[in-house]
């Protein structure tokens, strides 16, 4: 049997050679009278849209909706539980290369790497300056670490190869990464007032939605910097921008934003102190290609009527 199978954008060609000759995919209807609706039987989302319980009554055949990616913050997991519609993701593949990632931003930020870029490529750099763009140091600082799930911990054993004291903040204590990894548990405050980095590693949801408020940028060190590679909305922007003007702290790198991207005259686009990447986390040749392998696994498997290889509701 031909499944149809919709898409929220454009697939590449590697993964429609996965997904093989039994489905037809199609990019997202624009219109909701779309008659593909009534016949869809899979949804794989890969740009996030929000797919929620009126989209998924739209859809009277579907029999699975499956996620290239762990965060699953744009679907509505409740309302699929409840019309037995199975959702997959993609966990713990990518956990390395979003830990990767979380450094390379850390890395960027202590080191004035963009901005040197930006003025060694300049008609302003004529000499070499020992003034300049002085940074801060990262072996032996504090990193406060929110979040100590899969792709926290890879943080820590990063952290740790730079020599650095690890905290961590999660909702539970996570004694296995306290013995193994040498991390310390810290409540929220006491994190942000000793971190020298605080990187964001939650999923997002109702708890962590805004999470990182003015309160909380007030508590951090006016040294500090916030690295973000988990979603935009654990952060409240028009907050992050007052501290960011303010010099509450020392600055922002984001590997996420919300909305992403953000509007072209948005603030942070145009501070010194702010970093912005266009969502690269899990963006290697290797941790995309097995994401893509996950993700037609899980949509295959559904539209057979199978158990997902990996099913998160
Ligand atoms: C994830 O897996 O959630 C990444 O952010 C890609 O969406």
């Amino acid at each position: 049997m031909l499944h149809d199978i919709i898409v929220d954008t454009q697939l590449p060609t590697e993964m429609i050679a996965m997904i093989g000759s039994e489905c037809t995919v199609h990019i997202w209807p624009a219109d909701a009278a779309d008659p593909l609706f009534d016949t869809a039987t899979g949804v794989l989302t890969y740009g996030h849209p929000r797919v929620d319980g009126a989209l998924m009554d739209r859809m009277p055949n579907l029999k699975v909706i499956s996620n290239f990616g762990v965060g699953v913050d744009h679907i509505d997991l409740a309302a699929a539980q409840a019309r037995g519609i199975p959702v997959g993701n993609t966990p713990h593949i990518l956990d390395g290369a979003t830990a990767d990632m979380t450094f390379a931003l850390l890395l960027a930020a202590a080191r004035n790497v963009v901005i040197g870029e930006r003025f060694a490529r300049s008609a302003e750099f004529t000499h070499y300056d020992p003034k300049l763009l002085i940074g801060s140091e990262v072996h032996d600082a504090t990193i406060g670490i929110i979040g100590m799930g899969n792709i926290g911990r890879q943080v820590a054993r990063r952290a740790r190869g730079f020599d650095m004291t690890v905290l961590y903040h999660n909702r539970t204590r996570n004694l296995q990464a306290e013995a193994e990894l040498g991390a310390t548990y810290a409540t929220l405050p006491e994190l942000l007032q000793r971190a020298d980095y605080v990187t964001l590693n939650v999923p997002l949801t109702a708890e962590t939605r805004g999470m990182i408020g003015r309160a909380q940028l007030q508590q951090m060190q006016p040294t500090a910097w916030l690295i973000n590679a988990a979603r935009g909305g654990v952060i409240n922007h028009a907050a992050l921008v007052e501290a960011l003007e303010q010099g509450w702290i020392a600055g922002a790198a984001l590997d996420v934003t919300e909305p992403e991207p953000l509007p072209r005259d948005h603030p942070l686009l145009h501070m010194d102190n702010a970093i912005i990447a266009p969502h690269l986390g899990s963006a290697t040749r290797q941790t995309r290609r097995a994401m893509a392998q996950l993700t037609v696994d899980n949509l295959k498997a559904g539209l057979a009527g199978s158990p997902l290889p990996s099913r998160i509701a």
